[in-house]
């Protein structure tokens, strides 16, 4: 497996399409629900201005995607998507991918990585009630009740620094997860 700037590339551009349909498809969100929608993500993914990488094996199979977009000038990048294909998932090619990504924002001079993990089908003790008046409390209790990926990014050096409650409607927060790459 290799991990490649992504570009423009009929067949390649394709099979990102349709691994992000496929991958968020039963989370519940609304996001990347046709088609069309993911090869518009696909053709933004593409800007100079961010990071849009493919894992891909010998058979020119996209097996991951990752993107990334800088939102605190010089420190901060925003990873916006990582999807694994759904038949490789659980071999460490998620693993892989983030690190790639992670290797992208040193180059780039960046310094953290932030991300936003949605709970849009109370996939954690956190979906589907109220976390005002205390977020940080339920936070701070958090558990994993459907395979929720804020474990794997535990796993992966990753620390939930913040809660949008209700971000997505209600009891559908957005989870924030931050990772140091490099004191600055
Ligand atoms: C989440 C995702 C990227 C993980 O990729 P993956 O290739 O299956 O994960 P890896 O095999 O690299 O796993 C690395 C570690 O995380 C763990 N892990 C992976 N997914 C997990 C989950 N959903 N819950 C808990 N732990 C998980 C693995 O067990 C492994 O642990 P280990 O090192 O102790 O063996 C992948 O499942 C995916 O694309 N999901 C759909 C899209 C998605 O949810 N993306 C993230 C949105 S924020």
């Amino acid at each position: 497996m290799k991990i490649i700037d992504a570009t423009e590339d009929e067949k390649l551009n394709q099979q990102m399409a349709e691994i992000l349909l496929d991958g968020f498809s039963d989370t519940g969100t609304q996001a990347w629900s046709t088609m069309e929608e993911c090869e518009k993500e696909v053709a933004d993914s593409l800007e100079e201005k961010k990071i849009s990488r493919i894992a891909v094996n010998d058979e020119d199979e996209v097996l991951a995607w990752t993107i990334g977009e800088e939102i605190y000038t010089n420190y901060t990048w925003e990873l916006a998507l990582l999807v694994v294909r759904r038949n490789v998932k659980a071999k460490g090619i998620g693993r892989k991918t983030l690190k790639d990504f992670e290797e992208q924002v040193l180059k780039r001079g960046g310094s953290v990585v932030f991300l936003g993990s949605d709970d849009e089908n109370n996939r954690t003790s956190l979906g589907g009630i109220e976390l005002y008046p205390n977020p940080l409390e339920h936070l701070a209790n958090i558990n994993n009740l459907g395979d929720h990926p804020y474990e794997f990014y535990q796993k992966c050096g990753y620390t939930i620094t913040g809660v949008i409650p209700h971000a997505n409607g209600f009891g559908k927060p957005d989870i924030w997860m931050t990772k140091q790459l490099l004191k600055k």
